[in-house]
């Protein structure tokens, strides 16, 4: 059996760039995956022509001008600039809350009669003890009611009045007419979707799909010298110390005979009431004109073991228990940990490749 340099579990964003930065210093990589496709959450397949976020809407952006630069050695970006729509009750709003939705909100024109608006709207709450007080205190009734209340209570599956005000900091308000979400000066969709990159990054590593490295750790540790895991830590060691909580999502991929559904790439659905957060139209992602088109509804739901875990739940509690799994990982000498399961952290794409490239630096060299 060929004994490799470094043996890499999960061929996500993660594992690809440690992968991509190990052949670059010369070192033999074997990659195993669980799933039947490389891409970890970020993976892309094509449907009639259009490339569909399996596992949700995934926009690249980043203020780093390296991680930037790094990207673009395996893709091409266009230009999509990311401009959401809100949907409450067949009521439509631009999001993030700027000129364009006060306007809509409250037919103000200019930044100084939205600030008023706002100010006469406000409730406020010297200590908010809950997420309804705190959006009350910050922005008033109409805001909270139509735009933050039902996607937030769908979102974490709670009332806001049992959500503690950290959720939700600060609210993003602009006094310009401009609906782009991201403040990033680097923003886009790969050309060709996301596997394609992907697949750039493993170009010189051998892969195996459908490999469960929890199936025979022993025999799998075997085949490297040095082991890089980016799944769940709890699943490493069996649970011991306790599962690490997760908020889970469900997707609904639909395939419908239109060639245009919704005019976005992203609708919010912010009532209370649409039992989905958000549908998701792909082919507006790349601009595309076609006679069918793709939408995905999203429903967040409850997690239990066994399913896709998407947003960690990071409170006290989940954070003490990955501490003890963290030491525990650190005691094994051949093994690194790293990408979004492995340190149980919600990580933005360049939040992942940053971490992987020094991750491989400090590990390989
Ligand atoms: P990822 O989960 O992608 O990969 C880990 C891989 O390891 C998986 O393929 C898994 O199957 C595999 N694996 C686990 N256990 C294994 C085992 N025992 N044996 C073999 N394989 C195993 N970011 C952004 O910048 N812009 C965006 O718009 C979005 N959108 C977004 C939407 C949603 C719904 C989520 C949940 C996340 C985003 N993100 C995002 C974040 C983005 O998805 C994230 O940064 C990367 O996917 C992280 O890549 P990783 O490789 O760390 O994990």
């Amino acid at each position: 059996m060929k004994k490799y340099d470094l043996l890499i579990v999960g061929a996500g964003l993660f594992g690809c760039v440690v992968a991509h930065e190990a052949h670059k210093r010369g070192k033999s990589v074997l990659v195993i995956e669980k799933r039947n496709h490389i891409g970890g959450n970020c993976y892309t397949r094509s449907v009639d022509g259009i490339n569909v976020h399996q596992y949700g809407a995934h926009i690249f952006r980043t203020a780093d001008k390296a991680i930037w630069r790094y990207m673009e050695q395996f893709c091409e970006f266009n230009h999509f600039v990311n401009s959401p729509i809100a949907n409450f009750k067949g009521e439509i709003y631009n999001m993030p809350f700027n000129m364009n939705t006060f306007h809509a909100l409250w037919g103000v024109v200019t930044p100084d009669e939205a600030r008023a608006k706002i100010e006469e709207q406000r409730i406020p709450c010297e200590d908010p003890q809950n997420l309804e007080q705190h959006i009350l205190s910050m922005a008033g009734p109409d805001i909270y009611e139509k735009l933050v209340r039902g996607y937030t209570e769908k979102q974490w599956g709670r009332p806001c009045t049992e959500l503690p005000p950290s959720i939700m900091r600060r609210i993003p308000m602009r006094f310009i007419y401009d609906n782009n979400y991201f403040r990033d000066p680097y923003q886009g969709i790969p050309m060709g979707g996301y596997t394609a990159v992907m697949e750039r990054m493993l170009e010189s590593a051998d892969i195996r799909l459908e490999t469960d490295y929890l199936d025979d750790r022993e025999g799998f540790d075997a085949l490297a010298d040095l082991v890089v895991y980016t799944g769940p830590l709890d699943a490493l060691y069996g649970y011991e110390f306790g599962e690490l909580g997760y908020r889970g999502l469900r997707f609904e991929h639909q395939l419908l005979e239109c060639p245009n559904y919704q005019g976005v790439a992203v609708v919010n659905y912010t009532d209370r009431e649409t039992p989905y957060t958000r549908i998701i139209e792909h082919k507006h992602f790349e601009f595309l004109e076609s006679p069918t088109t793709v939408i995905s509804r999203e429903y967040p739901c409850d997690w239990k073991p066994g399913d896709e875990p998407y947003y960690p739940m990071e409170d006290a509690e989940n954070r003490e228990r990955y501490e003890r799994y963290r030491l525990r990982a650190a005691q094994e000498e051949k093994l690194r940990v790293g990408g979004r399961l492995g340190e149980y952290r919600y990580y933005d794409m360049q939040d992942t490749v940053k971490s992987a490239l020094s991750k491989a630096e400090e590990w390989l060299s």
